[in-house]
């Protein structure tokens, strides 16, 4: 949606202006005030519907409807607080009775009181539906998604999402925006920080944990939201990285890489799905029918509502499909878009659908059958029953200390250990009488809540320099400098129109970075908290390079040069190049959110041991990208780090690599059987122990390899993974199945699904470049 946000960057601030006059004045709290008391009856915990009742009463609906009423059911409108001029559209549509849903709207009162309109002045009541861009927390954030897939831990990213939820339903939403599930090989792309990286097996485990924690057992659970997993699909592999550029991808990139988290994800349940916006193959995806009926919903039998992303529907003339903006909600809708989430500012497409329906461009049965799954997830989310918020209870949901807690646990799991050279960390709590903390992300709570964060929740946050204070108190002395400033981008952040960042003194750089190398001089240790602002990745903010942006690597230079120990925290979502730095240890805390100060103070002191894995492959240039692990063997397999004349071609650290302060082993990789039949499940298993002196967590991954087939198949593939905790000198034996489907591929030479006899390899290890092998083979049924 942010590209929009620019159009009326000026007006906002008007809007700014306006806002604070009449709040000066008393007359926004009298419009509050007017807002109806909390829901007319308690939320009752409800079981799940059966979709005949559902589909009855939806029917039963659709049959008072006219068909004004029917394309404004189509309709979802941004609601912006605050910004009461730039919602007339959504206004005037409402008040008709033409808007189902709307967006933005975070704050219960508001939501009730938009509520009250639709389900107490339109003639047929129907309530509106709310969705939001919950991406990883609302008020409690949550390390950003790429972080939490770097946890390797589905469990705690269901419970993280479960939270997230709680508190959107708690303001009055209904539905996220999420989980986002585009695989991302190219870490130019901004949006991979919002994904689960690179694998489609990680990914899909990712996908279901979001669905589930969003949505609890069934869609309308209590204290839950609908998912919507977006952008579908493919708008990862856009051109050279650029968002919103096309993507072409092959059959065999779709099938096997790109759709099964979304496969995944439909399985779980997902009750909403959202069409990318870029072309796919030539046709933007909005209006691509083999996409969202031919594969969503006849493939895979999704039974939810589609919903566009912002102005994807209009934009379809834009993109040079759709001849003007009535042709563009004709070919969405018969591609298979339900909902049309129109762009902030401007009316609907959908209306325009009457008219067609009148010159027989569209049949009843289509405006119906979009209308009937628009109703059905109102009807399952009991919105009919119990359409309003309780404001009441809001805070307390939201202030939840629990929420903090598992916040922090999420930072904690989710940080990658790249380097820990001569064990430097962790640090020694005793031995350590002063720190130096040094960067311009060491005192920024901004920076560390990352991206999709949205000022108008009071997200919660603590800078990593705030969290350290706060665990060594007085007895060690902490010396901060910022040491170098972000540069400016280049066009404004969207992020940025609604919430402009300080405006703030003129740094002296030079002079700040021999600042920080005095202090570091003077210090037991330095830790650099560098990478990237929140405002230079998430959406509409890619980049050419992986560089550290500005002068952070002359300051992280400058600082290595005392010959001081030094960490690096690094707060991204990108594998940067951080140019064969001579730092002793770097920790990957991604951008860790609202606990995100403490957990990085627990994870430098030893108090929580690193576990996570990288879910990308840490390239060294951008120059490289995309270059993941699962590539299939080319001719010249022994050459595979030569690709390029002038220096290695192999990553920095590998795909499901991440240290830890202990280390672990891996021994006796036994595979059940040495043949099996087609169909029939693999057992495999190994011995895994904790060979250090510390408690840790290790993420066991297995790999396979199938040598020969119908297709060639890749050098490696994730087939499973176990993060499991282990003390000191223990040993598990962890056991892994793999399942018919794990050894089925799509295959371009009979454009379906095959399952091979072939012989394959299998490995278990710490990482994609795992030793320990075995090999079994699969023979005719
Ligand atoms: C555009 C983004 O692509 C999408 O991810 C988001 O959910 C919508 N805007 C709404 O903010």
């Amino acid at each position: 949606m942010f590209r929009y946000l620019k159009k009326f960057e000026g007006t906002m601030r008007g809007f700014k202006r306006l806002l604070a006059q009449a709040l000066l004045a008393g007359s926004c709290l009298s419009i509050l005030a007017g807002a109806p008391a909390a829901g007319r009856e308690p939320a009752k915990a409800r079981a799940a519907m059966s979709d005949e009742a559902v589909r009855a009463r939806a029917d039963a609906l659709i049959a008072q409807m006219t068909p004004e009423e029917k394309a404004g059911q189509l309709s979802q409108f941004f609601y912006l607080q605050p910004m009461p001029p730039a919602n007339k559209p959504a206004l005037e549509a409402l008040g008709k009775g033409q808007a189902g849903a709307m967006l933005f709207v975070t704050d219960p009162a508001e939501a009730n009181r938009l509520q009250k309109i639709a389900v107490e002045q339109t003639r047929l009541k129907i309530p509106l539906l709310f969705g939001f861009d919950v991406i990883h927390g609302l008020r409690t954030i949550f390390p950003v998604p790429l972080g939490m897939a770097a946890s390797w831990d589905p469990q705690l990213v269901e419970q993280s999402q479960a939270v997230a939820a709680a508190e959107a339903r708690a303001v009055g939403v209904h539905w996220a925006f999420a989980p986002m599930l585009d695989i991302a090989r190219d870490p130019r792309w901004g949006r991979i920080v919002e994904g689960p990286g690179e694998d489609p097996y990680l990914g899909s485990a990712m996908a279901v944990a979001q669905v589930k924690g969003f949505q609890g057992d069934y869609i309308g659970a209590p204290n839950r939201i609908i998912a919507g997993p977006k952008h579908f699909a493919g708008y990862g592999a856009s051109l050279g990285g650029r968002d919103y550029d096309e993507v072409n991808l092959s059959d065999n990139e779709l099938w096997n890489v790109y759709l099964p988290p979304f496969k995944a994800a439909v399985d779980a349940g997902a009750g909403n799905v959202m069409a990318a916006y870029m072309g796919l193959n030539g046709v933007p995806a909005a209006g691509n029918h083999w996409l969202l009926t031919k594969v969503l919903r006849e493939t895979w039998g999704f039974k939810g509502f589609v919903v566009s992303d912002a102005n994807g529907v209009q934009s379809l003339a834009a993109q040079g499909l759709a001849v003007d903006k009535a042709d563009a909600a004709v070919r969405a809708l018969q591609a298979g878009i339900d909902l049309e989430m129109s762009p902030p500012m401007t009316p609907a497409a959908m209306p325009t659908l009457v008219q067609s329906l009148n010159e027989g461009k569209i049949t009843q049965a289509q405006l119906d059958d979009a209308v009937r799954r628009v109703l059905e997830a109102k009807i399952r989310m009991g919105l009919f029953e119990n359409p309003y918020v309780d404001p009441a209870k809001a805070e307390a949901v939201l202030d939840d200390p629990a929420h903090l807690q598992l916040a922090r646990v999420a930072a904690e799991r989710s940080a990658v250990l790249l380097k820990n050279e001569g064990g430097l960390l962790p640090l020694d709590r005793k031995g350590i009488k002063s720190i130096a903390v040094i960067g311009p992300l060491a005192d920024s709570a901004r920076d560390t809540l990352g991206p999709w964060v949205f000022p108008q929740n009071k997200p919660q946050g603590a800078s990593v320099l705030s969290g350290l204070k706060a665990k060594l108190g007085p007895a060690v002395r902490v010396d901060y400098s910022e040491g170098v400033r972000m540069p400016p981008r280049t066009f404004p952040s969207p992020m940025a129109l609604l919430d402009p960042p300080q405006k703030r003194a003129p740094l002296d750089e030079t002079a700040e970075i021999q600042r920080a190398v005095g202090l570091a001089k003077a210090a037991d240790v330095a830790v650099l908290v560098l990478g990237e602002g929140q405002d230079m990745i998430g959406e509409a903010a890619s980049r050419a390079s992986l560089d550290l942006p500005g002068r952070q690597q002359e300051l992280l230079d400058a600082v290595v040069a005392t010959g001081k120990p030094v960490v690096v925290l690094l707060m991204s979502a990108r594998p940067l190049n951080l140019k064969e730095t001579q730092a002793a240890a770097i920790l990957d805390i991604w951008y860790p959110g609202s606990a995100g100060g403490e957990a990085a103070a627990n994870l430098l002191f030893g108090e929580a041991n690193p576990g996570g894995k990288l879910p990308f492959t840490w390239i060294r240039d951008a120059a490289h990208a995309p270059n993941p692990y699962a590539q299939l063997i080319s001719h010249a397999p022994k050459d595979a780090d030569k690709r390029y004349w002038a220096g290695s071609s192999a990553p920095t650290w590998p795909f499901g690599h991440g240290l830890s302060y202990t280390s672990f082993k891996y021994a006796n990789l036994r595979i059940e059987r040495p043949s099996y039949r087609v169909g029939e499940a693999v057992g495999v298993s190994v011995e895994l122990s904790n060979a250090g002196a510390r408690a840790g967590d290790e993420v066991a991954q297995l790999y396979i390899h199938q040598r020969s087939g119908t297709s060639a198949r890749p050098v490696r593939e994730l087939k499973g993974f176990q993060r499991v905790s282990l003390k000191p000198g223990e040993t598990r034996i962890l056991r892994f199945t793999l399942k018919p489907d794990d050894l089925r591929y799509w295959s371009a030479v009979t454009g379906g699904w095959v399952q091979d006899e072939a012989a394959f390899d299998v490995w278990v290890g710490g990482d994609s470049k795992a030793e320990l092998a075995g090999t079994f083979e699969v023979r005719g049924r």
